[in-house]
């Protein structure tokens, strides 16, 4: 089915529910997933209980697991977080600024003949309600919050889910995978999250 007329959600419930209805067909127009987000206007009251903070590293709070289809998680960056140059697992990746700002920088994945020094491509900044996207094929990315005195708050979807991806040396193109988990799942913390998550930050 086509979604041809533009769907505004007007609550962050009714973005996932226009996200379940989207993602029940099994192909993904990546263009009209990043409408919708981007048109979700942010609105802190409504995700605040998802956003749980740590304060030496960014973490990953699960809202939402998409029948499957996608998981939808809110990151929260405090300020001067930054992520590894990761990969994507052969998934789509939607990030959309939920807070403050965040920095992206792409880079190919790495090749010989740069001697596996990773290559960027190209660097730019996510606003307050932008939906940036991403897939392997595109390329590799990087993302942090580039504010020493902000915090920042985004909202992935990323489908099929995935729980393990690919980091990168920068220096040496060393390719390293790693597990991810949550730091919370549905507004509730998991203690257990705190070892593995570590690390991702290779
Ligand atoms: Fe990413």
């Amino acid at each position: 089915m086509d979604h041809t007329e533009v769907l505004k959600p007007q609550t962050l419930d009714e973005l996932i529910h226009i996200l379940h209805e989207v993602f029940s067909s099994d192909k993904v127009n990546v263009e009209e997933v990043q409408n919708i987000m981007e048109s979700y206007e942010s609105n802190p009251l409504e995700w605040m209980k998802f956003a749980k903070s740590d304060p030496y590293r960014y973490t990953r709070n699960l809202v939402d697991e998409g029948n499957g289809k996608f998981n939808l998680m809110i990151l929260c960056w405090g300020e001067g977080h930054g992520s590894s140059i990761h990969d994507h697992t052969n998934s789509h990746c939607f990030l959309k600024i939920l807070q403050g700002n965040l920095k992206e920088t792409m880079y190919d994945w790495p090749q010989k003949k740069s001697n596996g020094t990773m290559v960027k491509k190209s660097e730019g900044v996510l606003k307050l309600n932008e939906c940036a996207y991403i897939n392997d094929s595109i390329g590799l990315h990087r993302v942090e919050n580039p504010s020493h005195t902000e915090t920042a708050v985004s909202l992935h979807l990323y489908s099929p889910p995935f729980d393990q991806c690919n980091t990168f040396d920068q220096r040496t193109g060393h390719k390293n995978t790693v597990k991810m988990t949550f730091w919370s799942k549905f507004g509730e913390r998991t203690p257990m999250a705190t070892t593995t998550q570590s690390q991702e930050n290779n």
